[in-house]
């Protein structure tokens, strides 16, 4: 690994600034002169990539969001962020506006950008499996108009060995393109802050695409780390991995502690308290979400399904909802009572509900209980939420199930199961 923070003498290249994008603009050159965009992102109005083509943007890039779902192209071509991250919306309009950033259905606009950069989803299937085979059939619809000269930057958090499957991809179409693998390393929400203030990895086979890599990220950072593509490939997943697995220990320490009538959260504050080496203890809580879980599952499928550790951590995290449920089993009679859900997205302040498991409890509580009303201040777009006054009102116990801020302030005299803590009244069920 080797770290780099200086900056290279750019002078004749870029001098693009995040701070005056329109002298940036101005000022920018293309790599090579045949190309009229400076990026295109595949994936490009997905919750990484349109940050980071805003981003791209916003440093004065010409960048093209290439995405299949029609309706996200036409809302961020309207200048409408599709969906929740602080700091982004009033950039994309601005990109918008001063035409430095558009979205297409259209594959053709791969073509005019010298850095294509691929962010789609790579989700695991209904059976735990990843699809090594997810970004090569994505670029195969994209075949037609790679170009040689280009860098094409792999940014999805991808299965081990993919880069070097798209590096022999690339070459069978007989083109001159370079490859780099440069994860994307933000948290949903934060990808305006994050994007400049994390260092980015840029793993490369030669000393040539790495530094056309660089070239391309020190529009936002001045950080940047060098691996080679499978080192890159393994930090990227090893990151979310011990994060889930550090949510596991801290949801196992939770029922351990619970099941002995001890309140976990009196321990966890006392034990950090002034202990640097226990400050990364985290709550208890949901860990859900489209990433932490798929990849775990990503790393075990890559080590053969040999990984008790990861299996472990994903049989207890998403074991949480089925032992909340048990837990109000005993407290209350779950087949007379209706239980209401606060929260529906898989995190705090957000609206994205994928993978939340508040979905999973809802399911299991429909199944146990009289009723399940849930509600969400952020999500949209799910007929099946109804109004919080409605919930407060109508359900018997209430259950938090994402820590928006705005439940600190809940007011209510029914019970509250509250793992996160937000209300400061303990964890315990
Ligand atoms: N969400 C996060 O916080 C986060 C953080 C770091 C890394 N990642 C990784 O980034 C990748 C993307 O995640 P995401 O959350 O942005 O997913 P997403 O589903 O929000 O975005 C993916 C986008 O790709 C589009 N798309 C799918 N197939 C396509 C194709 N063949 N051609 C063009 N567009 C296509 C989709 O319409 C969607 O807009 C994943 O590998 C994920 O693990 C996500």
């Amino acid at each position: 690994m080797s770290v780099t923070s200086e900056r290279p003498d750019t002078s004749t290249e870029v001098s693009a600034t995040r701070s005056d994008p329109a002298a940036a603009a101005a000022t920018v050159t293309t790599h090579t002169e045949s190309f009229s965009d400076d990026v295109v992102i595949i994936g490009g109005c997905g919750h990484v990539g349109l940050p980071l083509g805003i981003a791209l943007a916003d440093a004065g890039l010409k960048v093209s969001l290439y995405d299949v779902n029609a309706a996200t192209v036409d809302r961020v071509n309207a200048g409408e962020l599709p969906f929740q991250e602080d700091g982004a919306a009033e950039l994309l309009r601005r990109g918008v506006d001063e035409g430095r950033l558009v979205a297409s259905t259209d594959p053709s606009v791969v073509a005019r950008a010298e850095h294509v950069v691929v962010v789609i989803g790579t989700p695991v299937d209904a059976h735990l499996n990843p699809d090594p085979q997810a970004i090569p059939e994505a670029l195969t619809d994209c075949a037609p108009y790679l170009t040689d000269g280009q860098l094409l930057v792999l940014r999805s958090t991808v299965y081990p060995g993919v880069t070097a499957l798209v590096e022999r991809m690339v070459a069978s179409l007989g083109k001159r393109i370079d490859v780099a693998f440069c994860p994307e390393r933000i948290a949903e929400g934060r990808a305006m802050v994050e994007l400049y203030a994390l260092p980015q990895i840029v793993a490369a086979r030669s000393l040539e695409v790495q530094q056309r890599g660089e070239k391309l990220f020190r529009h936002l950072t001045d950080k940047i780390v060098n691996l080679q593509p499978e080192e890159a490939e393994l930090a990227k997943l090893f990151t979310n991995v011990w994060r889930y697995i550090k949510f596991a220990t801290a949801n196992q320490f939770y029922m351990i502690a619970n099941d002995f009538d001890v309140d976990f959260e009196r321990v966890r504050s006392a034990l950090r308290y002034e202990y640097p080496r226990a400050a990364d203890l985290p709550g208890a809580g949901f860990a859900a979400g489209p990433c932490l879980f798929k990849d775990t599952m990503q790393l075990a499928a890559f080590n053969n399904n040999n990984f008790a550790l990861g299996h472990t951590a994903m049989l207890v995290n998403e074991g949480l909802p089925l032992y909340l449920v048990s837990r109000l089993e005993r407290r209350f009679d779950l087949p007379n009572v209706t239980v209401g859900i606060l929260g529906m997205a898989f995190k705090g302040d957000s609206d994205d509900t994928r993978a939340s498991l508040s979905y999973k409890l809802r399911r299991i509580l429909q199944f146990k209980a009289r009723g399940v009303l849930c509600a969400d201040p952020h999500v949209t777009g799910d007929d099946r939420l109804v109004p919080q006054e409605q919930v407060l009102a109508e359900a018997d116990v209430l259950v938090i199930g994402a820590p928006h801020s705005a439940y600190r302030s809940l007011r209510t005299s029914k019970p509250v199961i509250d793992v996160w803590n937000l209300l400061g009244n303990g964890v315990k069920v």
